[in-house]
C-alpha cells in the first residue's frame, strides 16, 4: 500500500474526529452531564471552558433511559446529537443492579462502536502520593470480552460466562494502540495478556498485536503477562512510563483501576472511549451518591476527560491551558476538595483553577 494510502487506512482504524465548525466559528460537543454528582462536575466544566474561551458550543443531551418494548433504552434525541456532533463528554450514569437493566455505559459503547478505552494515569506533580513517578497509559478494548454478556446457567449450580475474543475487534484495537504510541511519541506498545492459559482467546489477541505491530516497523513492540505486569506496576511503576499498554477488556478495567490508585484515586483518572462512529470522553469514578448535591465533588477526572477531548479535536493549546491551571491548583494545594484532603467546595476549587487561566 502507498504511504499515503496507508496512513489513510490506519487513520479511519482509529477514529479521528471529523467534525466541522459552525456557523460561529465553534466545534458543538454533545454534554451528557449524567446521574447524581455529575451535573455538579459538568458544570465546573462549562465554567473552565466558558473562561478559557474554547471554542466549543454545548448540546446537552439527557440519556435518562426510556422503557421501549419493555427494556431500558437511551433516548432517541441523546442518540441523534451524538451521531451529529462526532464528540461527547459524559458524567456518571448510575446503573440499577438487578435484572432487566441493561448498562447505559455498555449501551452507549455498543452503539457508537467505542472499540477502544484510552486510560491514562499521571502522577500529579505536588500532589503527594506512594509513586512519583506514575506515568502509564492503557488502552482497553471496550467492547467485547469478558463484557460481551453471553452467559447461561448449564445445569442448575452450574453458570458459564463466554469470553468473545475475535480477530477483527483485536486488530482494531491494536491498530489504535500503535497509532497512539505513534501520536503521542512514546513509539512502544506492550501487549498485556494470558495467553499461557487462555491459549486460543487471549492467544487470538496476542497474534492481532503482533501482526499489527509489523504494520508499525517504527514502534517497538513486547508483551507481558497481566500477573507480571500488576507486580511490576507497583513495584516500580517507571517501567511502564515509556509504552501504551494494550489488553482485553476485564484486564484493562482492573489494571487501570489499579493505575488510578497509585496517583491518588478515582477523582483525578480521566478516560476517553475512541470509536467508529463517535468518541466519547468520561471520569472512570461513578455518580458519588454520597455526596451528589452537596458542592464537594471533585471535578477533576471529568475536566481531565474534557482535556483529553480537546486533544482528539486538535485543540491541543486549550487542552494544554486548561490542564496546567488544575494541576497548579492541586499542586498549590490551598483550594483542594476534601477527597484530594483538602477543604474547598467544587465551586472554591473551580474559581481556583479559573483565576490561574
Ligand atoms: N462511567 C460511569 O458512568 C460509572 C462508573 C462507575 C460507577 N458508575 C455508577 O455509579 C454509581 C455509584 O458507584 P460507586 O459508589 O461504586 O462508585 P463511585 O465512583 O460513584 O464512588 C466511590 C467513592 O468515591 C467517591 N467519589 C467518586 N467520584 C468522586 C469525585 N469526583 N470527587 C470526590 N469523590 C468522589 C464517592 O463519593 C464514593 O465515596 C453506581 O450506580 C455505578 O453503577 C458509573
Amino acid at each position: 500500500m502507498a504511504s499515503s494510502a496507508k496512513q489513510a487506512a490506519v487513520a479511519g482504524a482509529v477514529g479521528q474526529y471529523s467534525g466541522q465548525r459552525n456557523s460561529n466559528g465553534n466545534y458543538e460537543v454533545t454534554l451528557i452531564p449524567g446521574d447524581g454528582i455529575g451535573p455538579e462536575i459538568s458544570r465546573s466544566v462549562e465554567r473552565i471552558f466558558a473562561a478559557a474561551k474554547v471554542p466549543v458550543e454545548w448540546e446537552t443531551a439527557d440519556v435518562t433511559p426510556v422503557l421501549r418494548d419493555g427494556r431500558t433504552v437511551i433516548p432517541d434525541e441523546a442518540l441523534a446529537s451524538i451521531l451529529r456532533t462526532k464528540i461527547a463528554l459524559k458524567g456518571p450514569l448510575a446503573t440499577p443492579i438487578g435484572k432487566g437493566h441493561v448498562s447505559l455505559n455498555l449501551t452507549l459503547r455498543r452503539t457508537f462502536n467505542l472499540y477502544a478505552n484510552v486510560r491514562p494515569c499521571k502522577s500529579v506533580p505536588g500532589f503527594a502520593t506512594r509513586y512519583s513517578d506514575v506515568d502509564t497509559v492503557l488502552i482497553r478494548e471496550n467492547t467485547e470480552g469478558e463484557y460481551s454478556g453471553i452467559e447461561h446457567e448449564v445445569v442448575g449450580g452450574v453458570m458459564q460466562s463466554i469470553k468473545l475474543i475475535t480477530k477483527p475487534a483485536s486488530e482494531r484495537v491494536a491498530r489504535f494502540a500503535f497509532a497512539h504510541a505513534v501520536a503521542t511519541g512514546r513509539n512502544h506498545v506492550t501487549a498485556v495478556h494470558k495467553a499461557n492459559i487462555m491459549k486460543l482467546s487471549d492467544g487470538l489477541f496476542l497474534q492481532a498485536c503482533q501482526e499489527v505491530a509489523r504494520e508499525f516497523p517504527g514502534v517497538q513492540f513486547d508483551e507481558v503477562l497481566l500477573d507480571r505486569a500488576c507486580l511490576q506496576i507497583v513495584q516500580d511503576p517507571a517501567q511502564y512510563a515509556n509504552t501504551v499498554m494494550v489488553m482485553p477488556n476485564l484486564y484493562g478495567d482492573i489494571l487501570s483501576d489499579m493505575c488510578a490508585g497509585l496517583i491518588g484515586g478515582l477523582g483525578l483518572t480521566p478516560s476517553g472511549n475512541i470509536g467508529r462512529d463517535a468518541s466519547i470522553f468520561e471520569s472512570v469514578h461513578g455518580t458519588g451518591p454520597d455526596i451528589a448535591g452537596q458542592d464537594k465533588a471533585n471535578p477533576t477526572a471529568l475536566l481531565l476527560s474534557s482535556c483529553m477531548m480537546l486533544r482528539h479535536m486538535r485543540l491541543n493549546s486549550y487542552a494544554d491551558r486548561i490542564e496546567a491551571a488544575a494541576l497548579a491548583t492541586i499542586a498549590e494545594g490551598k483550594a483542594i476538595t476534601a477527597d484530594l484532603g483538602g477543604r474547598a467546595s467544587n465551586t472554591q476549587y473551580t474559581d481556583a483553577i479559573i483565576s490561574r487561566l
